[in-house]
């Protein structure tokens, strides 16, 4: 098989799901399949704290990177409650994600604490994966609204990858976007960030939306939520996104 045109990734947040045992069966499943990701392709997952150390030892040696769903921006310290990127570091986390919606929405995450948060996460030698998106009030604005977000994320100057996650297409209820909105937006992304920066579709993705954003949305990955609580999600949405990119 050819290998992609460029990097890709294709990766999944369990968000508060998941008990150890749970973990350890996802785990020991996306190792048989879908396996190691193909060359030019990375393949993540990012569960939730307690589980970040079993993943990353169920893991091992398989290629996959594993990730955190937050981390604070200070090292260590009186902050009770939250965890340090050198800690998720520590656990076997290479990957921190950031700015989540869900967070912003729920849990008072700014674009102020976004920016502490990246370049803490890059401090401590891991990628931090930005999650930016417009909520339905803004879509009128939402290059505007993205804009302010991805420079945030940006204004640490250091590698980020971000992922373009419309808030009114996460979660149970919604439906993915348009691939062809999705490029508008991403090509708006790409204008702010560096060459080379991968963004990233989340937002009810399946291995039907998986194919046809690979093929029309200018994409460096997939970022899946539920579609993906079941390893087997994971691998369809896996072997659509391939194809697609391999046929595209
Ligand atoms: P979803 O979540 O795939 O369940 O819509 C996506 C996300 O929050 O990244």
């Amino acid at each position: 098989m050819t290998a992609p045109r460029r990097l890709l990734w294709i990766g999944t947040s369990w968000k508060m799901n998941k008990t150890l045992a749970e973990a350890r069966a996802w785990c020991a499943a996306a190792r048989r399949d879908p396996g190691p990701a193909p060359e030019g392709v990375t393949y993540f997952v990012v569960p939730p704290f307690t589980a970040v150390d079993t993943v990353a030892r169920a893991m091992e040696g398989s290629g996959w990177r594993v990730g955190a769903q937050n981390a604070h921006w200070e090292d260590a310290g009186a902050w009770t409650g939250e965890i340090s990127p050198r800690q998720a570091a520590d656990a076997g986390a290479t990957i921190v994600e950031i700015g989540h919606s869900e967070r912003r929405r729920w849990f008072g995450e700014t674009d102020a604490t976004v920016a502490l948060k990246v370049a803490a996460v890059a401090r401590a030698g891991l990628t931090p994966l930005v999650c930016v998106g417009e909520t339905a009030q803004d879509a009128v604005e939402a290059d505007a609204t993205l804009a302010v977000q991805a420079r945030a994320a940006l204004a640490a100057g250091v590698d980020v990858a971000l992922a373009y996650e419309p808030v009114w297409a996460i979660g149970v209820g919604s439906v993915a976007a348009d691939p062809a909105y999705v490029r508008d937006r991403v090509a708006a992304l790409r204008a702010l960030a560096p060459p080379g920066t991968p963004v990233l579709y989340g937002g009810s993705v399946d291995a039907p939306v998986a194919a046809a954003m690979m093929r029309h949305g200018d994409l460096d990955g997939l970022f899946v939520g539920r579609a993906a609580l079941d390893p087997s999600g994971f691998s369809n949405i896996a072997s659509s996104a391939l194809n697609a990119v391999r046929s595209g």
